[in-house]
């Protein structure tokens, strides 16, 4: 399947890499066609049929796409990438609303609306669906990184969308995949990160996780 990765951070990298790995074609996304980091990895990966252009030619040449910008810039890379270019396809949505300041981790937008929310109004015919946000990039495709089973939440309004990310989860190395339902539900998955970000803070490392412990 062709694949366009929008973002060039550690997110970005680490989802491009290993989508690439599982035989996708890919091309990762940034605001310039000349982007190091964008060029490094595609050269890094020719093996694996990988490219890299603008933001634009990522979303257009995508059958599915992932979301990994930084969460302030979302709506101006959905606008640079041209919402037509998001018609029909899976839009992986992993960015999250954090604006730091020097008060803390704040969230600018929350309770009543989400940044997965806004994306998916800018580009409406897309079907986003929101997963990875809580997650450290070193643990996206390496879930069982820290010996125990960690937990990954999700949530869109296309239901076909959600299980085709949800497989898509699976071969990642997830099991446990939480379905919060409709797109709403990613407002409480963006107010999870304070928490992360917190723990963090306290702990100087990034080795822990969510696992949500159940019976019934
Ligand atoms: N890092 C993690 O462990 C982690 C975990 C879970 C979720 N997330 C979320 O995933 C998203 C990506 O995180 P990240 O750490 O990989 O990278 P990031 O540094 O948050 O974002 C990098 C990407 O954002 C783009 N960008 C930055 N400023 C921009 C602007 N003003 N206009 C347009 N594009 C802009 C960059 O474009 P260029 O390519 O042109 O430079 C780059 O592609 C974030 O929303 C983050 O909150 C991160």
């Amino acid at each position: 399947m062709r694949i366009g990765v929008l973002g060039t951070g550690t997110v970005g990298i680490t989802l491009a890499t290993k989508l690439a790995q599982l035989g996708n074609e890919v091309k990762m996304g940034s605001r310039s066609p000349d982007n190091k980091t964008a060029s490094d990895w595609a050269r890094a990966n020719t093996g694996h049929k990988a490219s890299h252009g603008t933001f634009e030619e990522a979303a257009k040449f995508g059958e599915m796409l992932v979301l990994a910008v930084h969460g302030a810039a979302a709506l101006e890379v959905v606008s640079a990438a041209k919402p037509e270019n998001f018609r029909g396809k899976i839009v992986i949505d992993t960015c999250n609303p954090l604006e730091l300041g020097s008060s803390g981790v704040k969230l600018f937008v929350s309770n009543t609306e989400s940044l997965s929310e806004r994306i998916q109004a800018s580009a409406p015919d897309a079907k986003v669906v929101k997963t990875l946000n809580t997650v450290n990039a070193l643990l996206m495709t390496d879930p069982k990184r820290l010996g125990e089973e960690l937990t990954v939440f999700i949530a869109g309004n296309d239901e076909s969308a959600k299980k085709r990310v949800a497989e898509l989860l699976k071969k990642f190395g997830w099991n446990d995949i939480i379905d919060l339902g409709g797109l709403e539900a990613s407002r409480y998955m963006e107010m999870l990160l304070p928490m992360l970000m917190q723990l963090h803070a306290v702990w100087q490392h990034p080795n822990f996780g969510f696992k949500i412990v159940r019976k019934g």
